[in-house]
């Protein structure tokens, strides 16, 4: 007797950046944070779940590789999980006593900035929630896993409230606008390098919280007033302002790790050649027409509407002449579930 699910999960990639923790464990940030999740065809993570009772213990493979299911992220996601299912009453008791195996997969470099953990943790939370059953939002359980998950478990543009409660449980991701609000809409990803950041976004985040006087300027000051702005230009379907404050916000992130004490550097001399690009591009055109975004990692995140791709794809034909890791994506609706597999 088993049961098995696997489902997919996309990719978010946030235009206001989440940076910085007020509680570690609870993984509760200091600033609400807004992205867009993008097509799983492109880049997902694909994510197998099985309950057995001949199970011994839980386990887990990643990319093919068996890893330690010991990692306390993985067991609060599955422990609240299994919570949720037991408030539910949705399985039953002896359902909820038998181990699990996982199985995840990736379609692109995991931990190079690309948002793999995020795209990870909402595939293994969606997936746990279908294997018990669980009907209430679980956003708030991927949260637990990586943070920017959270945003990962809705489609088209996305909001994670920071909240106010100890207990974390007004941090939770809601939905602007699904995909088909702006059709037109496509991320083009630019993979610089595909090697593993030398800082993780947890590490980074310890120390901008601990040293950078900036970082306090912007949850004051600058995130609220950017998050209602861009949520407006969102709704309006204003893609210059759109893309201007996407790429200040980028742009103030890293000034952030910048400002951090020591200093964290995750773009390369090529992702600064990309954001000159953009601005050269944008201002040859005479409005802009391009916004770039970088994550934790020298990867870009370019987002245009349709009718630029061919322009800027010739564009980057030309300044990157032997690169084709490049890949146009439009935007995603949540998590889905794969039958037959
Ligand atoms: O969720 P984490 O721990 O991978 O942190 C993500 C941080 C950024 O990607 C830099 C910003 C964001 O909002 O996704």
């Amino acid at each position: 007797m088993s049961k098995i699910v696997t489902m997919i999960a996309p990719v978010n990639i946030a235009v206001i950046k989440y940076w910085g923790k007020r509680d570690e464990e609870l993984i509760l940030p200091l600033n609400d944070s807004v992205s867009a999740t993008l097509d799983t065809n492109v880049m997902c993570a694909k994510t197998s779940v099985c309950a057995r009772p001949e199970f011994f213990e839980n386990e887990i493979w990643l990319n093919g590789k068996k890893e330690s299911f010991t990692n306390q992220r993985l067991e609060n996601c599955l422990h609240e999980i299994q919570a949720r299912a037991a408030d539910e009453k949705s399985v039953s008791v002896e359902f909820l006593s038998w181990k699990v195996h996982v199985c995840s997969v990736n379609n692109f470099p995991t931990a190079a900035g690309l948002a793999s953990s995020a795209a990870g943790y909402a595939c293994l939370v969606s997936a746990l929630a279908k294997l018990y059953k669980v009907k209430s939002d679980v956003s708030s359980i991927a949260r637990l896993g990586s943070g920017s998950a959270c945003r990962s478990v809705y489609g088209g543009f996305v909001r994670w409230h920071a909240g106010v409660n100890h207990d974390g449980s007004d941090s939770v991701a809601s939905q602007i606008a699904d995909a088909s609000h702006w059709p037109e809409m496509r991320a083009l990803i630019l993979v610089v390098g595909e090697t593993k950041k030398k800082i993780s976004s947890t590490s980074g985040m310890r120390i901008s919280v601990q040293t950078s006087e900036l970082l306090k300027h912007r949850i004051e000051y600058c995130v609220p007033l950017r998050t209602e702005e861009i949520i407006k230009t969102i709704r309006e379907k204003n893609f210059a302002k759109f893309a201007e404050i996407t790429m200040k916000d980028s742009n103030q992130f890293h000034a952030i790790c910048l400002d951090s004490y020591p200093p964290i550097v995750y773009m390369t001399d090529v992702s600064h050649y990309i954001i000159e690009l953009v601005h050269k591009y944008n201002k040859t055109c005479g409005e802009i027409k391009v916004a770039y975004t970088f994550d934790a990692g020298p990867n870009a995140c370019l987002y245009l509407l349709d009718k630029e791709v061919p322009k800027v794809v010739s564009l980057l034909k030309y300044a990157f002449p032997t690169s084709n890791s490049e890949f146009i994506t439009g935007l995603s609706v949540q998590a889905e579930e794969l039958t037959g597999d």
